[in-house]
């Protein structure tokens, strides 16, 4: 890939889709048909993450919170991840894709979840990438199921120390790196409860590109301004 250091890409990027609507808008359309273009630029960015052998992917697609929209709304989102995982399941198992889905499975319909179970199944066997989709996603509520999962298991004597590697196997990213790179399109300085305990110490990069343009040139940029950056971990600035 031209003007990157494949050294310094990140093992693992989280991106924020946001600004659907906002592009919509912007051209007099409806809201479905950013939701429907932004597919598009997911398509593009899992082909260009996996073309750089960068092993991780998480996008954030719908959050819990996202289930308070108007209903039609709802529902069309809900349509277009049936078709995303029918579509691209194909192209998963072609390029060596694992999908995984962090979030509350049962909020789904009952047809969804047996798609989205027929897609991590079919694809568990695939290492080349690892798709998260986080869908009816809180990062509040990873939290609270994990506390909860571990004082029963306290309970119960399996466990003996509480300490952040055995909470992290209490999470959805359960034998994940951390994100070491964080974008959100669109503009917007916020985390919208988003992977709350992983970003710990994630780089973050906002970008005012709206989810349905977000596509090469902006991940490469995205990802070159990655690669300048500093990581101190809480240590003092070496040289
Ligand atoms: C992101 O775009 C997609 C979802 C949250 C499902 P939005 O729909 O939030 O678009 P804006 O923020 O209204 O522009
Ligand atoms: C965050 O976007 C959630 C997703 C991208 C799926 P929102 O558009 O829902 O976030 P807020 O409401 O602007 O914080
Ligand atoms: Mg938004």
């Amino acid at each position: 890939m031209p003007g990157i250091d494949i050294d310094k890409l990140p093992t693992h990027v989280a991106i924020i889709m946001d600004g659907n609507g906002r592009w919509a808008r912007k051209r007099g359309l409806e809201r479905a048909e950013g939701h429907l273009v932004g597919i598009e630029s997911v398509r593009e960015i899992v082909t260009i993450t996996r073309e750089l052998n960068i092993p991780y992917l998480t996008l954030y697609a719908f959050s819990r919170e996202n289930w308070s929209r108007p209903t039609n709304e709802v529902k069309t989102l809900l349509e277009f991840l049936g078709f995303y995982l029918d579509n691209e399941l194909p192209m998963m198992l072609e390029k060596g894709i694992r999908f995984h889905m962090l979030g509350e499975k049962r909020d789904f319909p009952g047809p969804l979840q047996v798609k989205l179970d027929e897609v991590t199944a079919r694809t568990a066997r695939n290492n080349k990438l690892h798709l998260n989709i986080a869908l009816s996603y809180s990062g509040r509520k990873e939290i609270i199921s994990a506390v909860k999962r571990i004082v029963e298991d306290a309970k119960n004597g399996t466990i003996r120390k509480i300490d952040e590697r055995l909470f992290g196997r209490y999470l959805y990213t359960k034998g994940m790196p951390d994100p070491d790179l964080l974008i959100r399109t669109s503009g917007e300085m916020r985390l919208s409860n988003f992977l709350l305990w992983q970003v710990a110490y994630t780089e973050i990069y906002v970008t005012g590109v709206l989810w349905p343009d977000f596509r090469r040139k902006a991940y490469m940029a995205a990802l070159r301004d990655y690669a300048k950056r500093e990581r101190r971990f809480g240590k003092v600035k070496e040289g």
